[in-house]
């Protein structure tokens, strides 16, 4: 029964209308959202992607048979509507932007019809995510969902903006490439005119970027689709999009300058928010020190307190172990939790194993004044009233220590402030704060492949006064690399390259690259720095994560169209799909046997 829409043109979004419009004549067109027959009176909500609009078909006052059509409609039947607005005659709805107002129809065409869908299209959808993911077109029909994708759009439009007024160029940079290093699995693409040759998908633009300030366009940016092929979680995606520049000519304040006004743009525009600048920045040794992570939320305290020196001399095999072995003892103060029951606590230790813990020795201060300890029998008196008063223990305080490696003990512990962040429900959504993390270490040490490898990528610029170091010591180089972190989420991370010859030798010496090795891997950029290359740095943004923080969302999946799941798979299309034998054959592929 579909009808042609010819000779109506839609005049507005349904919810675009309000009071302003009453007696004006209007085409709306859109989603059945709800039918509600009452004999005779039939109000129909039409949707679109700006929100609803009630139309009242009433006995008497509509065409017969229209009224007939409009009581056969069903949800998510797409109609086009002309009328005039008028003041509701019912009760007004303060829930809906047009509450007040409603359309009395003059004419309704049926555009097409709907089986009925497999969940309901509405806000704060209770199904659960895979069969909204099978059926992504209309889960993209949520408003909800529709926010977020309309925000997306917003950021991506501002930044387009912003970074054009500020003299950077949009170019594009190719998918089919030669592997960069970023650190994780290349997703490949077989040719078939170079049989058994493959490209790669970028992980990054990164070499191309670099290569575009070697060319003298010196303020680039881009909002590129990134490959990882990387274990997920809720803020990765094998494929995302980053917000990508390089500036020439600038050091670490020039880009931290430019970026922290795009923030403050983007959140003053899109969430009506000032955000303070500039921004706090904390180097990585005090974010490691202060809350045991990289990308510290600063939302709320609860600060690592390292007790080493306080507990060092007492007779607990497991502190003095772990002070033995070069590491150290710290520990958190939540506060007000010294009346968790003992099986809660268990759990916090089974949480601490997860990180790498090898327990989680535990003060609970009872209001009482009496403590509850699982190493109070290990300890002197006088040596557990020193603990507790370098933690700030008061009364009912929960004191958790961990004890081993620094990088173990940041780990559990940078994990467990939030876990108790999470169970004492102090974290506020609606609070933003950002912060850099500058002087990362330049190199990390590999157990797996017993070397260093780069913490950021191989171009990264190390500190000046440590370049000495970086064949004596180095683990102690620290890099001229930073991150913003939003709300304890990495969104962006960049460097200051390095464009000297001479330390990008050393550098990849450092890394166990032969010449030739790096000649084969980046040859065409160190050929490119033999010919004139400008200093110079840049940052890429994860746009998911942005828009998952200023939309509040838990997973970067909700801001993004079709995402992926877990296993990397698309339950939509069913991506990745067996190919047929023969494009396998114009590849010169084989496939080995499962
Ligand atoms: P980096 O690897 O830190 O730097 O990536 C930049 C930002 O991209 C986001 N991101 C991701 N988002 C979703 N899913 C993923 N799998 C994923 N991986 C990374 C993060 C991260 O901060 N070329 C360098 C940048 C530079 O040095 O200029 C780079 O790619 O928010
Ligand atoms: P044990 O002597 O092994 O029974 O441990 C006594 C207490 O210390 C228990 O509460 C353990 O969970 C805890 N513990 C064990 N190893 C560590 C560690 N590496 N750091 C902190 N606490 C630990």
């Amino acid at each position: 029964m579909a009808e042609s829409m010819q000779g109506l043109k839609r005049t507005h979004r349904c919810a675009e209308l309000n009071e302003a419009n009453i007696g004006e004549n209007v085409t709306v067109m859109g989603w059945v959202q709800k039918n509600r027959n009452k004999g005779g009176l039939v109000f129909v909500d039409v949707r679109d992607r700006s929100g609803l609009i009630q139309i009242v078909f009433e006995e008497g006052v509509t065409d017969e048979a229209m009224l007939d059509t409009a009581a056969k409609l069903k949800s998510e039947y797409v109609v086009a509507v002309a009328g005039t607005v008028r003041a509701r005659q019912g009760a007004v709805n303060p829930n809906l932007a047009t509450g007040t107002i409603e359309i009395c129809p003059s004419e309704l065409r049926i555009l097409s019809e709907s089986e009925t869908p497999p969940f309901p299209i509405e806000e704060n959808s209770k199904t659960r995510e895979e069969l909204r993911l099978k059926y992504r077109f209309l889960d993209l029909r949520r408003p909800d969902i529709q926010r977020n994708l309309m925000m997306r759009s917003k950021v991506a439009t501002l930044t387009r903006q912003f970074l054009s007024e500020e003299g950077f160029l949009e170019i594009e940079t190719p998918f089919l490439i030669k592997s960069t290093p970023e650190g994780a699995r290349d997703y490949l693409v077989p040719s078939r005119i170079h049989q058994g040759s493959f490209y790669a998908l970028p992980q990054s633009p990164q070499i191309f970027k670099q290569l575009l300030m070697c060319s003298g366009y010196d303020r680039y940016f881009q909002i590129v689709k990134c490959f990882r092929d990387e274990d997920l979680r809720a803020d990765r995606q094998p494929e995302f999009t980053q917000i990508d520049m390089e500036l020439s000519f600038v050091d670490v304040d020039d880009v931290i300058d430019v970026n922290e006004r795009l923030m403050a743009k983007l959140f003053r525009e899109v969430l009506g928010i000032e955000v303070p600048l500039p921004m706090p920045r904390m180097t990585w040794q005090e974010a490691m020190d202060r809350y045991g992570s990289d990308k510290p939320d600063i939302r709320f305290g609860m600060e690592l307190v390292d007790v080493t020196d306080t507990v060092k001399g007492c007779e607990f095999a497991v502190f003095r172990g772990a002070i033995e072995n070069g590491g150290s003892v710290r520990g958190i103060n939540a506060k007000g939790q010294g009346g968790m029951p003992r099986k809660k606590i268990d759990k916090l230790v089974d949480f601490a194993k997860d990180y790498g813990a090898k327990g989680l020795a535990y003060i609970a201060v009872q209001e009482d004044g009496t403590v509850k300890s699982s190493f109070a029998k290990f300890m002197k008196e006088e040596e557990m009233s020193a603990l507790i008063e370098k933690m700030d223990g008061e009364k009912g305080d929960l004191l958790l220590f961990a004890a081993d490696k620094n990088k173990v003990v940041w780990s559990v512990l940078g994990a467990l402030r939030l876990e108790m962040a999470r169970q004492m429900e102090i974290l506020n959504k609606d609070e933003y704060k950002f912060v850099w993390i500058t002087e990362f270490p330049l190199l990390e040490w590999s157990e797996e492949e017993n070397r260093f490898t780069a913490m950021h990528h191989p171009f990264t610029m190390p500190m000046e006064e440590d370049i000495p170091y970086l064949e004596s010591d180095p683990g102690r180089v620290r890099a001229k690399a930073y991150d913003i972190v939003l709300n304890g989420n990495e969104i962006g991370g960049g460097s200051v390259r390095i464009f000297n010859q001479e330390i990008q030798s050393r550098m990849f010496e450092v890394l166990g690259f032969t010449p030739e090795q790096a000649d084969e891997q980046f040859g065409f950029l160190l050929n490119a720095f033999k010919y004139g290359v400008p200093p110079h740095a840049g940052l890429a943004y994860g746009l998911d994560r942005v828009v998952m923080l200023m939309a509040k969302q838990d997973s970067i999946r909700d801001v993004i169209a079709f995402p992926k799941i877990k296993d990397a798979s698309d339950l939509m299309t069913e991506a990745p799909a067996a190919v047929d034998k023969k494009q396998l054959e114009e590849l010169g592929l084989e496939l080995a046997e499962q």
